[in-house]
């Protein structure tokens, strides 16, 4: 079978950046990203490109090679059924909030909506991918949903195949990732199917990167990969509280640990705790099914790796009003980022969310500076809007968006880095110095600022992770 159309439901994060990308490679294919959300699909089909919902280094440039030539974005989400050959979901799957499983279990409403409205409208044979995350054995669902439309008499025609093909791709390298992954997984047990969407791929990745699995231990492999990249970090955060109560360099720890070729010297960066869509809910989502599947130890294990990021997230901020004697009522404390990591405007589960929400319990007065974080965006994870002036000496705090870094630090007590954004390695130490009230902090959450530099300006510096 040769796919000739594509429909993919949920022009997210990753359906947005994965489909743009496959419609790059593949001009013979016709694409199609669909989503509810209208304003979301008239951004992507906005003529100014700055504009796009999702800010990936590269992204614009591939919409505007592909948008309108075999790349679609609409909200027309039946005819797109209609006319696919195959069938990518990429919608939400964020974990439930009320119900069985609350706060570990992943809600799956949205997959289970939109796998009904595939059953709905396909028409012909329509292989039906999962590219969101899920619970293992999520395909047994969706199957026996498209199974049951099958079933029905005016639908004989109608067939369908079930494959995951998890998404690895990380923000901020999303394009790179994309275009050239350390491997593609696909899971399923229809050969055919899994034939054509190897073919897709293999217009761009060597087929020694594709790999076949069968359904359940593709999902199981999306888990397990989250789940052990967010343990490096739980570990090194670990190791960086340990320095910093020693003497000794977190920095200078994971070179050496890095060295040994077992270990590999990437994801060993200490900072705020790990943010993001990804790790938080798969980890909840893996001690979820060990539990359902009796194995406590192994549910409390993994549980581990979340409950030591929480407290990451938490040290920091008690720390920052520590440093600054014992108060930050009425300060004003210039945050610079906001969004989880660097070069992505999304902040789902960012740290510094809840940083910034503690420092707000505190009193302080927060002024915040991302790059490519809008002050709306900060209101709704902050959950109040931002103050129309500075509040005097109060014990409710409040925020304001600072459009450069030098507003974000006029009259502050201390710059706290909370994302890794490669301008704030080039900062002009002497130039802040001079508008901050003295004696003036730096707390550097990411390791990521010229210490040296801010020191000489007369700073005092607390670095994560340093003794
Ligand atoms: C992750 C996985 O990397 C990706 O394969 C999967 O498809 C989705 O989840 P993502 O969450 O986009 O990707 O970014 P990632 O680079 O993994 O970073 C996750 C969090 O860990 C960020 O908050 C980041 O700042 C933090 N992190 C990462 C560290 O604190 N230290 C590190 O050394 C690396
Ligand atoms: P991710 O990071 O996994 O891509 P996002 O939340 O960025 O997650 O994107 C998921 C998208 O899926 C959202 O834009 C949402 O509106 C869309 N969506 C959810 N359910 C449906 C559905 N039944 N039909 C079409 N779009 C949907």
């Amino acid at each position: 079978m040769t796919v000739r159309t594509i429909c993919c439901i949920g022009a997210g994060y990753v359906g947005g950046p994965t489909m743009a990308v496959m419609a790059d490679r593949c001009p013979h294919i016709q694409v199609t990203l669909v989503d509810l959300n209208a304003e979301r699909i008239a951004a992507w089909n906005d003529a100014d490109l700055s504009k796009l919902p999702v800010y990936e280094p590269g992204l614009a440039d591939v919409v505007a090679r592909c948008r309108g030539r075999n790349l679609h974005f609409t909200t027309e989400v039946d005819g797109a059924i209609a006319a696919a050959d195959m069938v990518f979901l990429s919608v939400n799957t964020p974990t439930k909030r009320r119900g069985l499983g609350a706060g570990q279990a992943s809600d799956l409403r949205w997959i289970e909506a939109s796998a009904r409205q595939v059953a709905a409208q396909a028409m012909g044979h329509t292989i039906v991918v999962e590219k969101s995350t899920l619970p293992v054995r999520t395909a047994e669902t969706i199957q026996s949903i498209l199974s049951a439309s099958q079933d029905s008499s005016e639908a004989e025609s109608k067939t369908f195949s079930v494959l995951s093909n998890p998404e690895f791709l990380a923000e901020g390298t999303a394009i790179s990732d994309l275009e050239d992954p350390d491997r593609v997984l696909i899971g399923g047990d229809d050969a055919n199917a899994i034939d054509a969407l190897v073919e897709i791929y293999s217009r761009w990745v060597s087929p020694e990167r594709i790999l076949r699995t069968n359904l359940w231990s593709s999902e199981l492999s999306k888990l397990t990969a989250n789940a052990f990249l967010a343990q490096r970090i739980s570990s090194i955060n670990a190791i960086g509280a340990l320095c910093e109560a020693t003497g000794a360099d977190v920095k200078e720890v994971a070179r050496a640990i890095g060295a040994d070729s077992r270990l590999g010297p990437k994801f060993l960066s200490a900072g705020p705790g790990f943010g993001g869509s990804c790790f938080r809910k798969d980890i909840l989502n893996l001690v979820y099914l060990c539990r359902h599947y009796g194995l406590e130890q192994a549910a409390h294990y993994w549980e581990q790796v979340v409950d030591l990021n929480s407290w990451q997230q938490q040290r920091i901020a008690r720390l920052v009003v520590s440093r600054l004697f014992g108060t930050v009522s009425g300060k004003r404390l210039a945050v610079l980022g906001f969004a989880f990591k660097a070069d992505t405007n999304d902040t789902r589960e960012s740290p510094a969310i809840g940083i910034c929400r503690d420092l707000l319990e505190e009193g302080a007065h927060l002024a915040i500076h991302d790059p490519k974080v809008g002050p709306d965006q900060v209101a709704a994870d902050l959950g109040r809007e931002a103050a129309a002036s500075r509040l005097g000496l109060a014990d409710e705090g409040s925020w304001q968006s600072a459009a450069g870094v030098l507003d974000a630090v006029e009259g502050a007590d201390a710059v706290i880095v909370l994302t890794e954004w490669h301008q704030f390695a080039e900062l002009d130490w002497t130039a802040i110095v001079a508008r901050m009230r003295r004696p003036a902090w730096l707390f550097d959450v990411r390791g990521v600022t010229d210490a040296e530099a801010a020191r000489a300006a007369g700073l005092r510096v607390w670095l994560v992770g340093e003794g």
